[in-house]
């Protein structure tokens, strides 16, 4: 017999609707999605429930589901209950040690994910995410999602982004539809980078993030004479206030129908969405520069990440950048640096001072300003690199690569 619900809250018509159907963690996830004003919680006992509650007015935008304690056979019920009644409902399953049976029924769903206890507030609320965001995902596009993100200010994220959108606009068999999206809502410099206008009103729909649409995303972008489309913010001390999960979510979805590459310059300053950008990005770059201090910081937040979204491993990459030609007194190797950062870096980025200056001081990439610049030609290496890691990884090919 359905129960009534421990907890109902009414939210704006906008919230995501989670119905959780939960054992032991019960209180826990409560008191972590409460706080989420973007979300409508309808909480259940487990105990309670043989079977899926069903009086919430609408369907649930994602169900979390707990059994109690040793009912596995419980869980296996209630997702094939899910995939007779809404299949397409994004379902995460708390606690870990699944039955064979409740792992084949979970399989059979389209859109579902798995968090192991115990768990943090951000692990938590980027699960959600990235398991509402692989529903969509499946649906419609190919589009491949890059992200760059510097351990320490100046590591150099917003030129590599910038030459990626480039290349990837340009190195293709055909011409590829790209855009470049600064999510650096404070002072991101790819709008004065590149000299285009800064036309992302982001929060202006913030609240209302349907309205997002193609119509609005060709509003908000401005067109690079090299090819490529830009979506920037003016420069605000306050510009994070008023942006939500919903509307960066949303914002990135329609851009991942519209281009084939979406290159997006993310501050490494923890946003209550930036995991879930992470966790959507096919590729997620973490740039350090080659100084101690930087190298410390990268190391750091890359296991600051992994801890956060674990499985996140195959998608994140260091590379090193502002690589000295030759290796002076003072300057570490790429072995040292490897050594200190624990792990391989994915690639590196030669120094060129005057050609990273004569581009931004001419509103172009590096290698539209400086085409023989040692930039542009990492950075075509670093994109083939990190492509063919798609390819083992299984993601979808939306671009061939001329070699
Ligand atoms: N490979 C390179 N060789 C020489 N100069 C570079 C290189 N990469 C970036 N630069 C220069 O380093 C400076 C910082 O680069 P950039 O703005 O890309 O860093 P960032 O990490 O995005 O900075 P912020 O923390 O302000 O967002 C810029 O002047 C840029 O032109
Ligand atoms: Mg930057």
């Amino acid at each position: 017999m359905p129960n009534t619900p421990m907890l109902a809250m009414n939210r704006p018509s906008h919230a995501t609707r989670v119905l959780a159907v939960l054992g032991s963690s019960s209180a826990a996830v409560q008191a972590i999605l409460q706080e989420e004003t973007q979300l409508s919680l309808e909480i259940h006992d487990a105990n309670q429930c043989a079977s899926l509650p069903r009086q919430a007015e609408h369907q649930p935008d994602i169900v979390l589901l707990e059994p109690p304690t040793k009912d596995q056979d419980r869980l296996a019920a209630w997702l094939r209950e899910l995939s007779v009644q809404s299949p397409t409902t994004p379902v995460l399953v708390i606690g870990e040690l699944l039955s064979v049976s409740a792992v084949q029924a979970l399989l059979a769903l389209p859109a579902s994910n798995v968090m192991p206890l115990p768990f943090t507030r951000s692990a938590l609320l980027s699960l959600i995410s990235s398991t509402m965001r692989s529903n969509t995902g499946s649906k419609t596009n190919t589009a491949r999602c890059w992200s760059f993100m510097s351990a320490v200010g100046g590591a150099g994220a917003t030129t590599l982004a910038i030459e990626s959108a480039y290349q990837l606009q340009t190195m293709g068999v055909s011409t590829s539809n790209v855009a470049l999206i600064d999510l650096n809502f404070i002072d991101g410099a790819c709008a004065a980078c590149l000299d285009v206008p800064a036309n992302l009103r982001l929060g202006e729909v913030a609240d209302n993030p349907d309205r997002i649409d193609e119509a609005l995303i060709d509003a908000f972008a401005s067109p690079h004479a090299s090819g490529f489309d830009v979506l920037a913010s003016t420069r605000n001390p306050v510009g994070y206030q008023g942006i939500n999960p919903q509307a960066i979510g949303r914002l990135l979805d329609v851009c991942c129908d519209i281009y084939d590459h979406v290159v997006i310059d993310i501050s490494r300053w923890m946003q209550d969405w930036t995991l879930d950008v992470a966790a959507g990005s096919d590729a997620l770059v973490v740039v350090s520069e080659l100084t101690v201090p930087a190298l410390h910081a990268a190391r750091d937040l890359v296991m600051n990440i992994e801890t956060e979204m674990p499985g996140s491993a195959e998608n994140l990459h260091l590379v090193l950048n502002r690589m000295a030609k030759r290796v002076f007194g003072h300057s570490i190797s790429m072995t040292e640096a490897q050594k200190a950062l624990g792990r391989d870096a994915a690639g590196s980025i030669s120094s060129d001072w005057d050609g990273a200056a004569q581009a931004v001081n001419y509103g172009l990439p590096v290698g539209q300003a400086s085409p023989k610049s040692r930039i542009a030609k990492d950075v075509r290496a670093l994109i083939r690199t990190l492509e063919s890691k798609m390819v083992d990884h299984g993601a979808p090919t939306s671009v061939q690569v001329a070699s």
